[in-house]
């Protein structure tokens, strides 16, 4: 498995089986990111909410691919009616791939309003995912979000996840000592942060970060990648 990060908080999973699996896809308009749109071509495509910096180029990449978009009931409803294929779920909710891998949809405590539109449109709920992948391996990704009691009672005690993508930007999300904080509730193996870096506002030290881990977590390695880099484990 291979996970590529794509700046702020866009990833693209390429599973065992090959599935592509690309998250909030914020690439044109994303400054970090150095992948071209077109370069694109995900099987499917999570969105954990409406904000422009996640939703970005969803429907660009859906038309070039046909990629299945995978998002909250609202923002499915708002891409099909654009004619797009897509597919609604909700929290504690979970959908299986084409019988590989199964993406489930978990709390996030934040907003998604369709801020893109001309008029702020309203667009359901903000959510994480955890996507289990063919060999079981369990890789959670925490969209935008605070600090929240479930991070330790239900996806770190009863669904925990080997890796964790969370975000450590502060202002619109936690920052590093709240994000240390879900580290050490989630107890995965690997933190990969997120979120930051990417504009003024959200300047991190993600070497900070990692030691905040390093001092509370055993058993847990944060692994900073730059936009570009991927993790790669079996
Ligand atoms: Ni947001
Ligand atoms: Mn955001």
């Amino acid at each position: 498995m291979k996970i590529k990060y794509l700046g702020h908080s866009a990833f693209n999973i390429i599973s065992e089986e090959g599935l592509n699996i690309l998250i909030d896809p914020f690439i044109s308009n994303n400054p970090s990111c150095t992948v071209p749109v077109e370069q694109l071509k995900p099987d499917i495509i999570l969105v954990t909410h409406a904000h422009a910096d996640h939703f970005g180029d969803t429907l660009e990449i859906a038309h070039n691919s046909g990629a299945t978009i995978i998002t909250t009931h609202e923002l499915a409803t708002f891409c099909e009616k654009q004619g797009f294929n897509s597919i609604g779920i909700n929290i504690g909710g979970s959908i299986v791939i084409e019988d590989l891998i199964e993406v489930k949809m978990v709390n996030a405590l934040h907003s998604s309003g369709i801020d893109f539109m001309e008029d702020l449109e309203e667009g359901g709920i903000a959510t994480g995912f955890i996507i289990t992948l063919e060999n079981g391996k369990k890789i959670y990704h925490a969209g935008d979000t605070g600090l929240f009691g479930d991070m330790k009672t239900v996806i770190g005690d009863i669904y925990k996840p080997d890796i964790s993508l969370i975000p450590i930007g502060d202002r619109f999300t936690m920052g590093i000592e709240d994000a240390a904080v879900a580290a050490k509730w989630l107890q995965s193996r690997i933190i990969i942060p997120m979120h930051y870096n990417t504009f003024p506002g959200i300047e991190q030290d993600v070497e900070l970060f990692a030691k905040y881990v390093e001092d509370e977590s055993i058993g847990t390695m944060t692994v900073p990648l730059l936009p570009g880099e991927e993790y790669t484990e079996e």
